[in-house]
């Protein structure tokens, strides 16, 4: 049995299209409806969906596939993970984010309330499948939040892929279709590089979360009300200031990632709310904190990051306060 997954937008646009395609070779189809956005990724979704599961008679011998963004893949990928112990998960992801990113690598969470993607499980997805046309009916913010995980698999681990975006922006802005291709089959590539030697994210896919401690933050701090994409994009931006004090990530480097994420039409000044206080006390949740320290993964320049099993750096409190402000005073 397959259970097709998607939240109503989706499941209007693509998933229910999917769902006929797959009975039409006579598959068994079920449709199951989750919330939309980060609201789908919370203890109480996650107990509606097995009920609902339960309800279907889904047994072990059942697949769940995953079509929407990344917070629909999270939550069917847990739930995948925990369903009988475990039954086949396939992601098919509709935007860019979760196509660059979040649909690879196995990782699947829920949300607490004040701590993002605390409950979670590594489950690697039994199969990918994307096709960048269906990017052309997502909404402006839905569909910019995609390039801040596109712009952070170049910053921390290709130089020349930076370069790219830098000269495509207009392009992908745009959504060319060969541009947006291109982008997503590289930064898939790099993650795959990174992740392949580090499954169960013991070290070195640490590098991966440059711009997560501030952007998680800033999202449990929110409420969820700021999204994914724009808190990794202001993340990013503040970890850079961070890294200029503490691994010498050259202060023009710093410029030209602020530059290249403006241009895709993402945000890089820290917003005043929620203050500061807050989402220090966010970041102390960090799954990359060790000993009760703030951890963050910082480059030493675009495309390099420090070497080794344990590439995050203990950061001060004042040294991240510092960098907020000095964020704010940018821009
Ligand atoms: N597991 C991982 O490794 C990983 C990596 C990065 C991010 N994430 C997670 O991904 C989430 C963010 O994902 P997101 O940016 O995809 O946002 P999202 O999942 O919140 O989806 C955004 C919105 O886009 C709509 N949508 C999706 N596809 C559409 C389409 N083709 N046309 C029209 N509308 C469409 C959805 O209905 C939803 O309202 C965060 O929760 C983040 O933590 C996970």
């Amino acid at each position: 049995v397959l259970v097709v997954v998607a939240d109503a937008r989706v499941l209007a646009l693509h998933a229910m299209d999917l769902a006929a395609r797959l009975r039409s070779r006579d598959l068994s189809v079920h449709v199951v409806e989750v919330p939309e956005g980060e609201a789908a990724k919370t203890r109480e979704a996650k107990a509606a969906l097995e009920d609902r599961l339960l309800d279907l008679g889904a047994g072990a011998d059942s697949t769940l596939l995953a079509v929407g963004g990344g917070a629909v893949g999270d939550l069917v990928g847990f739930t995948a993970a925990t369903w009988h112990r475990g039954i086949p998960v396939v992601q098919v992801p509709t935007t860019l984010l979760a196509m660059a990113d979040a649909a690879l690598g196995g990782k699947t969470a829920v949300n607490l309330p004040g701590a993002k993607n605390l409950l979670g499980s590594f489950h690697e997805p039994w199969g990918v499948f994307a096709d960048v046309s269906v990017l052309a009916t997502l909404a402006e913010s839905d569909f910019v939040g995609g390039f801040a995980e596109v712009v952070k698999s170049a910053a921390v681990a290709d130089v020349a892929f930076f370069r790219w975006l830098e000269r495509s922006g207009q392009g992908l802005v745009a959504r060319e279709s060969d541009l947006l291709e291109h982008a997503v089959a590289r930064a898939l590539r790099i993650k795959a590089r990174i992740v392949r030697r580090d499954l169960r994210d013991g070290g070195r896919r640490a590098v991966l979360n440059f711009g997560h401690t501030v952007g998680h933050a800033l999202e449990a701090a929110s409420g969820y009300t700021i999204r994914h994409g724009p808190a990794v994009s202001i993340g990013m931006s503040v970890e850079a200031l961070v890294a200029q004090g503490e691994t010498g990530f050259p202060e023009h480097h710093a410029q030209r990632l602020a530059a290249l994420l403006l241009r895709l039409g993402l945000p890089v000044r820290p917003p005043d709310l929620p203050p500061d206080a807050a989402l220090i006390a966010a970041a102390r949740h960090d799954k990359k904190n060790r000993e009760g320290r703030i951890h963050c993964a910082l480059p030493l320049a675009l495309g390099r990051m420090p070497r080794g099993h344990r590439p995050t750096l203990a950061v001060d409190e004042t040294r991240l306060l510092d960098a907020l402000a000095r964020g704010r005073a940018a821009s």
